[in-house]
């Protein structure tokens, strides 16, 4: 299966190195990094890696090794060549280059909405992990992400709800308890397709897996968000926009 990161790889590589992914660089990186103690002697693998930034993240906490999968092979390229002292891979999250009980931690940031059903993806992660070893993963809050969405001239609506009106249909916004397809422009012109699903299948399946959960955090935006862009940093400071797991593989 082909990426839509790999017809659009050079655009998604200008995005993120161009400064301007708000939402990752102040809200979702900084509690992604909280979230991260010493690494050392450890193996880790980074889920997802896209086109490599977040290496420099994860060398900050001296790790033993290093090594990053992406569905997206002209993403793995360019990650590859931006630092050549690790290995990549390209292939699927459900199917990892590595044998049984090799990493310690397994990171990967904002990448496990791309599938309908994370079954797979948990059963792949928990072979790979050894007994005490960590998924941390971020991924998008289905409360903002199935609300309605429109986007005219720079006037962007979300709601989640309705308008329950005597002697008239309904009118629903959103869709929050059914799991769904979505697509999406980014940025005005990236086009995305990406799946939202409500914590009642999110859950079971966290349970099916044998993971624990060590963790949940709904994360805020920084400070520096604010100076950034005020008007999108009040909104993600109520409405959340992405949330992180913490699961543990018990020894
Ligand atoms: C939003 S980007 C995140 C990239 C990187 N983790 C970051 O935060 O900058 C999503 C990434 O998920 C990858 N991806 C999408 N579907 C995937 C799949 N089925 N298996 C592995 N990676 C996938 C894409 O190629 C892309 O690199």
């Amino acid at each position: 299966m082909k990426s839509v990161y790999d017809e659009q790889s050079e655009r998604w590589i200008e995005m993120k190195r161009n400064g301007k992914n708000i939402n990752h660089i102040y809200l979702e990186k900084p509690a992604m990094k909280n979230k991260i103690s010493d690494l050392g002697g450890k193996d880790v693998l980074c889920l997802g890696v896209g086109s490599g930034e977040e290496i420099e993240l994860l060398r900050e906490f001296h790790p033993k090794s290093i090594v990053g999968t992406d569905l997206s092979s002209k993403l793995i390229e360019s990650a590859q060549l931006s630092f050549p002292e690790y290995e990549f891979y390209a292939c699927d999250m459900e199917n990892q280059p590595l044998i049984n009980n090799s990493v310690d931690f397994v990171y990967s940031s904002l990448v496990m909405h791309y599938k309908k059903s994370w079954e797979a993806t948990f059963k792949e992660i928990y072979r790979i992990l050894r007994p005490g070893g960590i998924f941390l993963f971020s991924t998008h809050h289905p409360v903002r992400w199935s609300a309605y969405q429109s986007k005219i001239k720079g006037h962007n609506k979300r709601i989640l709800g309705y308008d329950k009106l005597k002697d008239k249909e309904p009118i629903i916004y959103g869709d929050y308890l059914n799991n769904t397809k979505l697509t999406d422009v980014w940025f005005g012109d990236f086009e995305v397709e990406y799946y939202h699903k409500p914590f009642g299948e999110i859950i079971p399946e966290i349970i099916k897996s044998k993971f624990v959960i060590a963790d949940f955090v709904e994360p805020k935006p920084t400070k520096q968000f604010e100076s950034i862009d005020p008007k999108a940093y009040k909104v993600n400071n109520k409405i959340p926009l992405f949330m992180i797991f913490e699961l543990i593989k018990q020894s």
